[in-house]
Formats: structure tokens, sequence, C-alpha cells
């Protein structure tokens, strides 16, 4: 049998929404780690619109600051962002952890646009139940469209940098865990085990489970 066109396949999956919000692909799909399509008219401009709805609304629900369309089953070079950066002074100091209005990602890519790389812990909505310490860019150049095809070429830094390169890695087939420092590997399953690392940089997890974090300069 010849295998389903990819709108075949995006109607069927949005008939499965429950109540708007799609069901979150876990690690260990292949989904998630083959490189996603580049969106190139395989979608109607109508169909598109709805699997961007359905994946806001899917991100929002789970609660998370991003969602790949691999995370949802869909193997295209697509992703959503929105954070509103609910968190209290000092972190937002410390991570840049700054508002990011929604934004939708079509055929997005990065590069380095600084000279600092930045760790801090994070998670995915894929990998649920842990977090790990990742070095990032501390600033990333975007060139990307947007939902109306419009290019986009932008710097971020701070967070909204981190979550657009744990995005677009999605859509490249990575994992934030290939590039995490597997000792800060941390459990978020308790809300003991959650806030045991809450403090606004990983110093302290670097010191007691044993791991680098990059040069301050
Ligand atoms: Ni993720």
């Amino acid at each position: 049998m010849p295998p389903m066109p990819l709108s075949e396949h995006v109607e069927a999956l949005l008939t499965t929404a429950d109540s708007g919000r799609l069901p979150i692909v876990a690690a260990g799909d292949p989904v998630l780690r083959r490189p996603a399509e580049p969106v190139d008219g395989q979608l109607s401009d109508g169909l598109l619109a709805r699997l961007v709805e359905a994946m806001r609304v899917t991100m929002h629900a789970a609660p998370g600051v991003g969602l790949a369309a691999p995370q949802v089953g869909v193997g295209l070079r697509l992703a959503v962002i929105e954070d509103a950066a609910t968190v209290v002074e000092e972190v937002r100091a410390a991570r840049g952890r700054v508002p990011q209005p929604f934004r939708v990602l079509v055929n997005p890519s990065y590069e380095d646009a600084g000279e600092r790389q930045v760790a801090f812990y994070e998670g995915c909505l894929s990998v649920p139940g842990y977090q790990a310490v990742v070095a990032r860019h501390e600033r990333v150049r975007l060139r990307a469209l947007d939902e109306r095809g419009r290019a986009v070429d932008e710097e971020f830094d701070g967070w909204p940098a981190r979550i657009v390169q744990h995005e677009t890695d999605h859509l490249n087939g990575t994992l934030y865990l290939d590039r995490a420092e597997l000792r800060s590997l941390s459990s978020t399953q308790t809300r003991a085990a959650l806030e045991r690392w809450a403090q606004p940089t990983p110093r302290l997890a670097a010191a007691e489970l044993g791991f680098a974090l990059p040069a301050a300069d």
C-alpha cells in the first residue's frame, strides 16, 4: 500500500483532537528522529492553518513554550512558540526569560549569532518527567517563513533563543537530550524533585551532580 499522503494524515489527525488538543508523541517514536520535510505545498492553506491552531492549543494545554510538528506525529518543518514568561525577577534576569509572543516558524534554520554559550535546565513535552542542562548559543539568527509565507530573518537572544534552537532541532531529528549534560538529568515527577534545581542558574546542580558549565567570560 502506498503511504498515505501527508494531507490525508493531517486531516485524520485533526479528527482525533480532544478539545482541540492533539496527542503528543513521546521519545522512542521514529518521527522524532527523522529530519522533517520542508513545508512546500503538501497541505492547503486552510489545512495548514488548522494544524497550526491545533498545535497552538496543544502547546498551551500541555503547558509548554514551543511545539514542533513531529511532536504531534507530522514530519513537516513547522513549529509554534509562545512564552508568557511568568517567572520571578531573578529567574528572568539570569535566564533572559522575557515574554515571547506567539509565532509560527515554517522551514526554520538558525545559526550562532553571539560569542557565548549559556547553560540552563530545560525539558521537552516529548520527554515527560525529566529535565537536563543544555549549553546553547546565547544569541541566534533565525531564518524562516511565517504562516503567510513571508520571509523571517531575525535575531533572538535569552530564553526565546533557547526555544528557537530547541524547536528547530526537533525538525532535524534532534532531541535536547542529544545536547544535554547527562549528569544533570533530573526527575521532575515530584514537587520536591522539581524544586531541587529551581535556582536561577544550574551552578549548584553542576557542583552537586558533577558536570561542567560553559566558561563565563
Ligand atoms: Ni521538545
